[in-house]
């Protein structure tokens, strides 16, 4: 008999392809990156980045609650700190009064059951954009870490549901546990930024929170900078490290675990995915927006067949949560596609 099979009966239609779908997506699949800036009032495209604003607080709440409307459950949140309270402490990080602790109260209020994952490691505060204490010309572990369990600690205190560590030293999973803990917050829950890899489309964050690694201009304090960030986040040339560095930080405590970036990663999420037993969340990062933002803009690619493809894609490979800048917009087409 020929053809011994006909896959093609299970493409036939649309209703069958309903029936036979794998996989699917809803807004509770999402988590939205948001920036949030000083001021009131306050909203701002960021240049690299188009529909993506930097908000003060009071128009970050009223996204906020839109976003909740729409289904979205969780976000991501990310500050712009103005550059004369930053230094190479990173003590801002965890001023009870600081933009990030204003900004998770004011969320609560307004909307408390919108999970808020406030992302923990000090670029946003360095002065050399690192996302640790510079010291001896590297990023020093631990003395990060004592600062990192400080500025969760703050988060906590200020509402946060999750804490998201996104600066690779080693056994902070677990400091912030331990941190946690002792101060009291055993229900505040950890997504780790796992295998966080040294890649070159975090571009459009970078100019969001103008948080790149940058040289050491200051005379008073000449200290040798790592131009990049290689010595802490990943090469990504691996895969087995990708799955070392989930499974201890799963050891240490994560309640979830990230892979970063997404598209070009999904190799490595599935197999972290099968690797561990919490659930996976992935990051479809700035740049991986920022394309197919300017190839629609030139009418190169359609644009929401290419976003709902591509959100559609890394839920497939093994995403449980994805941190996207697409959320509203995909949450919108979703509602208007059903
Ligand atoms: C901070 C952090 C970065 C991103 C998320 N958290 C920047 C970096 O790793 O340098 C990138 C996210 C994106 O590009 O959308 N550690």
């Amino acid at each position: 008999m020929y053809p011994l099979h006909r896959g093609r009966r299970l493409r036939n239609s649309e209703s069958i392809r309903s029936l036979v779908r794998e996989t699917s997506l809803s807004p509770s699949d999402f988590m939205f990156p948001m920036f949030i800036a000083e001021g009131e009032n306050y909203k701002v495209e960021i240049r690299s980045m188009p529909g993506i604003f930097r908000r003060s607080i009071d128009l970050t709440v009223e996204e906020v609650k839109e976003l909740f409307e729409l289904g979205i459950r969780a976000i991501n949140i990310y500050v712009k700190v103005s550059e004369n309270l930053k230094d190479n402490t990173g003590k801002e990080a965890w001023n009870s009064d600081g933009l990030m602790q204003e900004a998770i109260r004011a969320i609560k209020k307004a909307c408390p059951e919108m999970i808020i994952m406030p992302d923990v490691a000090l670029d946003p505060y360095s002065i050399y954009g690192h996302d640790g204490i510079i010291a001896n010309g590297d990023v020093e572990n631990d003395a990060t870490n004592d600062a990192l369990v400080k500025m969760a600690v703050s988060h906590a205190q200020a509402g946060a549901d999750f804490v998201a560590p996104s600066d690779m030293m080693d056994g902070r999973v677990l400091r912030l546990r331990q941190g946690l803990d002792e101060a009291g917050f055993t229900n505040v829950g950890i997504m780790s930024y796992s295998a966080n890899y040294a890649y070159a489309f975090y571009g459009p964050f970078r100019d969001a929170l103008d948080s790149a690694p940058k040289e050491n201009t200051s005379d008073v304090e000449p200290v040798e900078v790592p131009k990049d960030k290689k010595t802490y986040q990943m090469d990504y040339a691996n895969r087995l490290e990708a799955i070392k560095e989930a499974l201890w930080d799963v050891e240490e405590g994560a309640d979830m675990v990230m892979v970063k970036p997404g598209l070009a990663y999904l190799d490595i999420v599935r197999e972290v995915k099968n690797a561990v037993n919490v659930p996976v969340t992935v990051f479809h990062v700035s740049g991986e927006y920022a394309m197919v933002k300017a190839a629609a803009e030139r009418g190169w690619l359609d644009h929401d067949k290419i976003m709902m493809e591509q959100l559609m894609c890394i839920k497939r490979a093994g995403a449980s949560l994805i941190s996207t800048y697409f959320a509203k917009e995909a949450a919108i087409f979703l509602k208007n596609n059903q």
